[in-house]
């Protein structure tokens, strides 16, 4: 099958002979990266999976039964706005560009590069958990969400390939050597090098380290660089089921646990199988504060550069705000300085990622606020909350610093003896792994994790959403 015909897209891959040459190359290579870092033992497997087909937001995805590595990637961008301009930073309001601007090649290669980077490395760091899916709808959403990424490290690889010559040759190579966890060739954020090796870890990872992701993408969505914009605008449709599996994923165990406190009040979540609240938090805690550091430094001249070439905006820059310029103001930071916290006043544009910051923290508000309702439905006293964003931080003012979750500075010594209690233990993690055994039957759940109310595309939770091919599964 020509390249054409394997890869759905939408910006007429046939007429660009040295785009396709180049894509030819690199698509073997990327299926072999599938087959050696993606789901393991799944790969003959039937997955009723949704591939992308077209940006029509009526019917854009298609829904069948496909084995993972025949998934068709495809490449899609929204369509071109006529007369679209450049929305923010010193060049407001100049044409925007369809070529990449000679002076901010560099810059906008790393914007790109580290995006995709991510893309790959969540399915590697996911490689191992479909051998204990609590379901099979479950399974589906894992595998649902893994295809995804592997599209979006496509529609990156295709800017690198269509618009940054060998550099982005390179790069797009690079892109499928490193390898999540690995010491010496490691994914080029630290999130992004964590385990997720059991399934809370997974509806965690959807939940807050994909929404990192969201506002990322949106904030490239308002990129100048015409190409960049279009592409990220189109990840977002998919970026959204992802976001939906981690909140509706801790969302269904928060509702199994609140069922067996209930169920016998004299007995503990875990003495009964489940995953008690206060287990629940320490996750919680572990993923935000990590994910948090996604967004970068408080104060970055990176960031200001960013918005003033007008290559990453503020999330929803031309909806939100009216002014564009973002010169003449000021925000405001919580400093670190010796054992105290003063506020300092910063340039905007240095602030820009804090801003994105406080954006994803109120987007991850709402949804604390649906998981509480559910542990208040239940008459149960007990509230799940997100540490200060000050807390446990490796990247910013706040990193070598110690914060309680409330958002208290303290020495290092009590850090140490008080972070179990805040963080996940070794025991802590041992329980949870020991709840994670495979539950393939049609319509079964695990213990520890109550069914989604609805299943996927108008089927029924108990719909044979993996059909197994006997060799490949040793589960069943
Ligand atoms: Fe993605
Ligand atoms: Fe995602």
């Amino acid at each position: 099958m020509a390249l054409t015909d394997s890869i759905p897209n939408n910006v007429d891959l046939g007429s660009d002979k040295k785009l396709l040459r180049a894509l030819e190359k690199w698509q073997p290579n990327f299926l072999a990266w599938w087959k050696e870092m993606g789901p393991e033992s799944f790969q003959e497997d039937e997955i009723y999976l949704r591939t992308a087909v077209s940006v029509d937001p009526q019917g854009w995805a298609h829904y069948d039964y496909v084995r993972m590595p025949e998934y068709r990637w495809g490449i899609f961008l929204v369509p071109q706005e006529e007369g679209r301009k450049v929305g923010f930073g010193d060049m407001e309001n100049e044409s925007a560009w369809q070529e990449v601007p000679g002076e901010l090649r560099g810059v906008l290669r790393r914007l790109i590069v580290t995006q995709a980077d991510t893309e790959p490395a969540s399915v590697e760091q996911q490689r191992q958990l479909g051998k204990t899916a609590p379901s099979l709808y479950d399974l589906r959403s894992l595998f649902q969400v893994n295809v995804e990424e592997g599209r979006h490290l496509w529609a990156m690889v295709h800017l690198l390939h269509k618009y940054f010559g060998k550099d982005g040759r390179d790069e797009a190579e690079a892109l499928l050597e490193r390898r999540s966890g690995d010491p010496d060739k490691p994914r080029l954020l630290n999130t992004f090098n964590e385990k997720t090796e059991e399934w809370l870890s997974f509806f965690c990872f959807t939940m807050f380290t994909d929404r990192d992701g969201k506002f990322q993408l949106a904030a490239l969505s308002e990129s100048g660089f015409d190409p960049l914009a279009r592409a990220t605008k189109f990840m977002l449709t998919e970026e959204s089921y992802h976001l939906f599996t981690g909140e509706t994923g801790i969302e269904r165990i928060i509702q199994r646990t609140v069922e067996l406190m209930k169920k016998d009040p004299n007995e503990d979540a875990r003495d009964q199988g489940g995953i008690d609240l206060p287990t629940i938090q320490k996750w919680i805690n572990f993923w935000f504060s990590s994910s948090l550091d996604l967004f970068g430094s408080e104060v970055s001249s990176n960031a200001a550069e960013y918005f003033a070439s007008g290559l990453k905006g503020r999330y929803r820059e031309r909806e939100k705000y009216t002014d564009h310029k973002a010169l003449d103001q000021y925000y405001e930071i919580e400093m670190p300085v010796g054992t105290q916290i003063v506020k300092k006043t910063v340039p905007l544009r240095n602030a820009m990622n804090e801003i994105l910051r406080d954006e994803y923290i109120a987007d991850c508000e709402r949804v604390l606020r649906r998981w509480n309702y559910v542990i208040q439905k239940a008459g149960i006293r007990y509230q799940l909350r997100f540490p200060d964003r000050k807390f446990n931080r490796k990247v910013g003012i706040y990193a070598n610093h110690w914060f309680t979750p409330e958002g208290q500075l303290i020495s290092q010594e009590e850090w140490q003896a008080r972070q179990g209690d805040w963080l996940p233990t070794p025991a802590d993690r041992e329980y949870v792994r020991s709840l994670m055994v495979p539950c393939y039957e049609r319509g079964k759940i695990a213990n520890w994790i109550a069914p989604p109310r609805q299943g996927v595309n108008g089927k029924p939770f108990d719909w044979e959403y993996v059909r197994f091919h006997r060799k490949s599964t040793v589960f069943v």
